[in-house]
């Protein structure tokens, strides 16, 4: 969150991801003056894991402040199961610490993903 670049909506984002060598991936958000070229901070902490090599995430924490958990947008939760699993584990946060802890399933139940382009006969 301390690294977020977010000047127009001033709420701040940390993403942090746990790959499959056990290695933690972190982000936050980038925000942009056209405003729609913003990047989420999931998104953010996922080019990492790619140029790091890692291409699993276990376990991804989000932080963000406020009464309201700060869990991920739509079109991150689809990022996060390009890379991830059914169990994988979504731990929401704000600057004190864990909050929540979902499921990808519970997030984003009857995804579509990389096996639905699998297995296509011909
Ligand atoms: N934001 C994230 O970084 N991740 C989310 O999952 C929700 C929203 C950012 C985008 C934008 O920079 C700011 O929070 C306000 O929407």
């Amino acid at each position: 969150m301390e690294k977020a670049y977010a000047p127009y909506s001033g709420f701040a984002v940390g993403a942090a991801i746990l790959d499959e060598k056990g290695n933690i991936h972190s982000g936050a958000n980038i925000e942009n003056a056209a405003y729609p070229q913003g990047c989420c901070a999931e998104a953010s902490a996922i080019s990492v894991l790619i140029m790091a090599g890692g291409r699993q995430i276990r376990k991804i924490a989000v932080a963000g402040r406020g009464e309201l958990l700060c869990t991920p947008c739509g079109g991150c939760r689809q990022k996060i199961r390009e890379f991830g699993a059914a169990d994988t584990q979504i731990v929401i946060c704000d600057e004190a610490g864990p909050r929540q802890t979902f499921t990808l399933d519970a997030l984003l139940p009857y995804s579509f993903g990389p096996d639905n382009l699998d297995n296509l006969s011909e």
